[in-house]
């Protein structure tokens, strides 16, 4: 199981964090993937930048996620790690 964790904090938020929780939710449903993926929220893990929002996949944490850039994100590192591609 993949766990996808959205910062919402208040930086984040700021830098569209909802709305990426929004686009993993639709993207996560329209893939199927369910049974191999869970979404969650954390607070602000120190990682906050002016670019964008902070994202942490199992081990790995990745900052300035936008939701211009979802699409890209999602599949070098949801849908390729999952042999989904
Ligand atoms: S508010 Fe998201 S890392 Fe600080």
């Amino acid at each position: 199981m993949m766990i996808i964790m959205i910062c919402v904090g208040s930086s984040c938020c700021l830098k569209g964090a909802y709305e990426l929780v929004e686009l993993f939710k639709a993207a996560v449903a329209s893939y199927g993937l369910d049974d191999e993926v869970t979404l969650a929220g954390n607070f602000c893990t120190g990682n906050c930048n002016r670019v964008g929002v902070t994202i942490q996949i199992d081990d790995k944490t990745f900052t300035g996620v936008t939701p211009a850039g979802f699409e890209v994100f999602f599949k070098e590192n949801v849908l390729a790690p999952l042999g989904k591609l």
